[in-house]
């Protein structure tokens, strides 16, 4: 099997060369840490669903198992993440993308030992990139790889960003509720993976959230998993479920994590048993952050032509 750093390092030296140039340039030692982190993507078909608080929930879960976490706001529109810390980072991704700043200067530490990137509506503009400039910002987000799991707080619905953070993630978690509009708009976006791209194990992962209890879950996971596997030959596993519980409502008035605001209450519980579910099921050699970067590698280069 082939070494994705290795792989990777063959793209960087392709790309960086000129067409006519007769031999490769020295290999940089990109993406060491390639195989260390472990990139999780949360995702809804409908807004408010409950992408950022599983994202910044399960972030905490991980941390307290002893894993160093970083949540990223790659949402376009209000900056989420911070938010709901109730932090004002000084600088976010906006300035990134305007390279101001590196992520590594905007990583922000929080008081309950993960580190956020803040988002801004500026991330939009990745689209729009030019193959240079998505190249410096790739190479920006390669520094982060010192983390072990970095969670990516996507906005609901596609675009293609969205897309190629979930086409090259360890794990696609798509969140929904059991509510029929939440669910249509979930089943609409596996349409669109499926659709993308010709892979029957994307890694994608459902969460049902706001749930009267195990059962209402395991019906609207399973209604969409027996489709998704016939109708779009999609292999999609469920992770888990939420309770509808007032204690997230509480603790996202009060801007804390209901992970540290109520470590007991039903939606705690309910994170531990999706964070321990993925903790042991450890993601395939076919994804991951080598994976992502050639994506994006790939993509840029139809972009450019
Ligand atoms: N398990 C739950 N129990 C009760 N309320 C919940 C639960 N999950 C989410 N909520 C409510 O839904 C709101 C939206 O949650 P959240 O901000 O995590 O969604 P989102 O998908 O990130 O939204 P957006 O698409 O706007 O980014 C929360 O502020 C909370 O009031
Ligand atoms: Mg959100």
């Amino acid at each position: 099997m082939e070494d994705q750093a290795e792989k990777l390092r063959e793209i960087m030296r392709r790309k960086k060369e000129p067409i006519a140039a007769p031999k490769a340039a020295p290999a940089k030692p990109v993406a060491k840490a390639a195989e260390k982190a472990r990139i999780i993507t949360v995702t809804s078909g409908k807004g408010g669903v409950g992408k950022t608080n599983l994202s910044v929930n399960m972030a905490l879960a991980f941390a307290r198992m002893g894993k160093k976490v970083i949540v990223m706001d790659a949402d376009l529109g209000l900056a989420n993440v911070n938010v709901m810390l109730n932090m004002i980072p000084k600088y976010n991704l906006y300035h990134v993308i305007k390279k101001q700043k590196t992520i590594r200067e905007i990583l922000v530490e929080t008081e309950y030992g993960i580190s956020i990137v803040a988002g801004a509506s500026g991330f939009s503009q990745i689209a729009n990139m030019g193959e240079e400039d998505r190249k410096d910002f790739i190479s920006e987000l390669e520094t982060l790889t010192n983390a072990d799991i970095i969670i990516i707080d996507t906005s609901a619905g596609v675009s293609s960003n969205v897309l190629d953070f979930i086409a090259a993630a360890d794990d696609a978690v798509i969140i929904t509720t059991p509510e029929p509009t939440a669910i249509t708009d979930a089943y609409g976006i596996i349409k669109i993976i499926a659709t993308e791209y010709d892979s029957f194990n994307m890694g994608l992962k459902l969460v049902v959230n706001r749930a009267k209890g195990a059962g209402q879950a395991r019906n609207v996971a399973d209604r969409m998993i027996n489709i998704a596997g016939q109708f779009l030959n999609l292999k999609v596993d469920y992770l888990g479920f939420i309770y509808d519980d007032m204690a997230v409502q509480h603790a996202v008035l009060r801007q804390k994590p209901f992970m540290v605001v109520d470590p007991k209450c039903k939606a705690s519980i309910c994170i531990q048993h999706i964070v321990d579910r993925m903790d042991r099921n450890k993601p395939g050699e076919t994804t991951g952050f080598g994976a992502m970067l050639k994506r994006l590698f790939k993509s840029s280069q139809e972009a450019g032509g």
